[in-house]
C-alpha cells in the first residue's frame, strides 16, 4: 500500500489520480489551495466549479484533505512527512494567466516545485516524486521545425513524424512565462534526481483530456469545445483551426503514474515525453466535425488572430516512455470524446454553472 500526497489534488489530473489510487486501497492526501478559478479569464464560471473535484473525492474514506499552499514551505513539508510518493500536479496551469501575473505564476510553478522537492528530500520516508511538466518547455523551437499541410491539417515534416523527443532543444528560443516557470520546476526535479536525492520522473505532457475537466479558452481545449458545443455557445478559433495536437485521455496518464510508482527505484529525474502520440492526434477543425456528428448540431465558430506562441503542431514522441515503462495509451480519441460528451450530458447541473 502506498501513502500518496497529491498536490493540486482538487484539480483535474490530481483528482483523477486521487480517485484511482484511493480506489486501489492506498492512503491518499489531497493538498490544494482551491485557487484554480482565480487563474481563469473566463470569469463566468463560478467558484463552485473549482470545488467540484475536491467534493467528488469526499466519497473515499481513505482520502484526507489539506487546504494548503505549495508556496508555503512549512505546509508542504508537514504534509509530506509520512508519505512514500508525491504526485505533484499543483500549478498555475494557464498560459494566458501567466502573462497577467508573472510573479504568481513563478511563485507557484517554480518556487512551489522547489518546496515540494525540499519536502521530499527532507522526509525520512524518501518519497518518490512525479512532476507534471509540459510540452511548453520546448517553447518556440517547436515552431521553428516548420509544418506542412496535408488533408486540411498541419503536420510535422518527416524527421519529426513520430513527434517531439526528449532531447529536443529547449534553449535559444522564446517561451512564455508559464513555459519558463514550468521549465524551472522541470530542471529542479532533474537536478534533485541526478544528484540521487529524490527518485523522480518528469512527464512532459501534451494535451490531457477527460471527465471532470472544466476546460475553458485558457486551458483544456477538448473539454472547452465539448462544453460549448453541447451548450450551443460560440467557440473562438485562434488561427485557422488546422493546428494539430496529440491528445491523451486522463485514465491513461494515471495508469502511467502507477507504472512509474511500481518501478520508482530505477528512476532519478528521468524525463519522458507523454501524450497520445502520433496515433491519437486531432486538429481543431476535426474535433468540431466530430462534435457535429456526435451531438447532432453544428458548433458556432468565430475566428480570431493566432495567439502568441501557439504551436501549429505538437505531437509527443512516446517511444521512450513506451520502451522504459512499458506504457502506451489505450483510450482512442473517439472513445475519449464520447466519454466526455456523456459526462456533461449526464451532469446537466454542473453544465449549467459553467
Ligand atoms: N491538463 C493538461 O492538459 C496539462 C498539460 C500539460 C501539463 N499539465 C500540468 O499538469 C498539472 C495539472 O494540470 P490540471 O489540468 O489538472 O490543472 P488544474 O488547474 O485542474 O489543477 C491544478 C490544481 O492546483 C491547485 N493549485 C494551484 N496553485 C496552488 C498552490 N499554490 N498550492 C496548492 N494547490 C494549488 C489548483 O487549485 C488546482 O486544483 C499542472 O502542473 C499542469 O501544468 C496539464
Amino acid at each position: 500500500m502506498n501513502r500518496i500526497l497529491i498536490t493540486g489534488g482538487g484539480g483535474f489530473i490530481g483528482s483523477h489520480a486521487a480517485a484511482y489510487f484511493a480506489s486501489e486501497g492506498n492512503k491518499v492526501i489531497v493538498f490544494d489551495n482551491l485557487s484554480r478559478w482565480q487563474f481563469l479569464k473566463s470569469n463566468e464560471r463560478r467558484k463552485e466549479i473549482a470545488l467540484y473535484n475536491w467534493n467528488y473525492l469526499k466519497k473515499f474514506d481513505n482520502v484526507r484533505f489539506i487546504k494548503g499552499d505549495i508556496r508555503k514551505k512549512q505546509e508542504i513539508e508537514k504534509a509530506a512527512e509520512k508519505v512514500n510518493a508525491i504526485i505533484h500536479t499543483a500549478a498555475q496551469a494557464a498560459v494566458t494567466y501567466s502573462f497577467e501575473d508573472r510573479r504568481a505564476d513563478f511563485e507557484i510553478n517554480a518556487l512551489g516545485t522547489l518546496n515540494v522537492l525540499e519536502a521530499a528530500r527532507k522526509s525520512k520516508e524518501k518519497p518518490a516524486v512525479i512532476y507534471c511538466s509540459t510540452n511548453k518547455v520546448y517553447g518556440e523551437n517547436v515552431n521553428k521545425i516548420g509544418v506542412e499541410e496535408k488533408n486540411g491539417r498541419y503536420v510535422f515534416p518527416t524527421k519529426y513524424s513520430r513527434g517531439i523527443p526528449e532531447d529536443f532543444p529547449i534553449d535559444g528560443c522564446g517561451h512564455t512565462p508559464y513555459g519558463c516557470s514550468k521549465l524551472a520546476g522541470d530542471l529542479y526535479v532533474q537536478d534533485y534526481g541526478k544528484r540521487g536525492e529524490v527518485n523522480s520522473a518528469i512527464f512532459r505532457m501534451g494535451c490531457i483530456y477527460g471527465t471532470r475537466q472544466f476546460g475553458s479558452e485558457d486551458q483544456g481545449w477538448v473539454a472547452h469545445f465539448v462544453i460549448s458545443a453541447i451548450k450551443e455557445k460560440p467557440i473562438t478559433i485562434y488561427g485557422d483551426g488546422k493546428q494539430v495536437r496529440d491528445v491523451l485521455y486522463v485514465t491513461d496518464l494515471i495508469n502511467l503514474f502507477k507504472k512509474f510508482l511500481d518501478r520508482r527505484e530505477e528512476y532519478f529525474g528521468e524525463v519522458f515525453n507523454v501524450g497520445g502520440g502520433p496515433d491519437n492526434t486531432l486538429s481543431l477543425l476535426e474535433l468540431l466535425r466530430m462534435l457535429e456528428e456526435k451531438i447532432g448540431k453544428k458548433p458556432t465558430v468565430n475566428y480570431s488572430d493566432w495567439r502568441p506562441s501557439d504551436q501549429k503542431v505538437y505531437v509527443s514522441n512516446i517511444s521512450k516512455v513506451n520502451r522504459k515503462l512499458g506504457w502506451k495509451p489505450k483510450v482512442g480519441v473517439e472513445e475519449g470524446v464520447d466519454n466526455l460528451i456523456s459526462f456533461f450530458k449526464e451532469n446537466k447541473d454542473i453544465l449549467e454553472k459553467i
